[in-house]
């Protein structure tokens, strides 16, 4: 997953020439454009969060609140994560960078998503009581397979910063990043084994991941950068 120019701080500084003065004076406006969407981009992630707080505040959850409040952070973490994959390929399809430049954003929306649905199922769903999570991670395979889901995406949210890139190298982070692939095939796995009856919501996302996976596959036999 190549980084647009605008984000990637190690691409080497172009040599000035006339022609390159004009772009040049073009690129502060850019980069203020980019960084209002990147703001843009921030507030729409943060709004469940926002809507989750106010519900809570006025009590407003259902019967079920703590349920409602560990399933709610889990499909954020999902629906994320899933558009996160979803640039790539729509940068493919549309030629535009636009929206891959606010991949790494979403990603760790979907990270903390992920962080705080488990963290809502440790405290407030079972209390923090020791032999009934390790009895849980150790026993209940759709746990199990959550917690791999998080534990895939951890490395990913602790490499995403540009230092990170530099020092790993492009390639080698490149390759570790494509583990999102796995992280979102292990979350909708952990969905459908957590749903008791209607499998159909879990099933979309299965649907959607296969077509992103399937895209990027295609343009891999095809030759062409993935
Ligand atoms: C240690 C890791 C995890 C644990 C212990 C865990 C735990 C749970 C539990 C207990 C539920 C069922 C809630 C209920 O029906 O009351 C659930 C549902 C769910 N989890 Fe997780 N989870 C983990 C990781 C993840 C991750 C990383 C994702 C997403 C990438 C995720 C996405 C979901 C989704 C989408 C649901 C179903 C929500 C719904 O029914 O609408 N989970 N999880």
């Amino acid at each position: 997953m190549p980084l647009s120019p605008i984000m990637d701080s190690t691409a080497a500084p172009a040599r000035y020439t006339p022609a390159k003065t004009a772009t040049a004076a073009r690129r502060p406006a850019a980069r203020t454009r980019d960084r209002l969407w990147g703001a843009g981009v921030f507030v729409i992630c943060a709004l469940p969060l926002l809507a989750l707080a106010w519900w809570t505040a006025a009590g407003d959850l259902g019967v079920n609140p703590i349920e409602t409040i560990v399933r709610y952070l889990g499909d954020w973490a999902l629906r994320l994560l899933v558009l996160a994959l979803a640039l790539t390929p729509l940068r493919h399809l549309t030629g535009s960078t636009r929206w891959v430049r606010h991949r790494r954003m979403i990603g760790l929306w979907a990270f903390a998503y992920g962080v705080l649905h488990v963290a809502a199922y440790m405290v407030l769903d079972v209390g923090l009581h020791g032999p009934t999570l390790l009895d849980d991670l150790t026993k209940r395979p759709a746990i199990m397979v959550g917690m791999a889901a998080l534990l895939t995406l951890a490395p990913l949210a602790i490499t995403s910063t540009q230092g990170m890139v530099r020092r790993m190298g492009g390639r080698a982070w490149r390759r570790l990043h494509r583990l999102v692939y796995l992280a979102g095939i292990l979350g909708a796995a952990h969905y459908v084994m957590m749903v008791k009856a209607d499998i159909t919501d879990p099933m979309i996302y299965i649907a959607l991941l296969t077509m992103l996976l399937g895209a990027r596959v295609a343009r891999w036999l095809a030759g062409r950068s993935v």
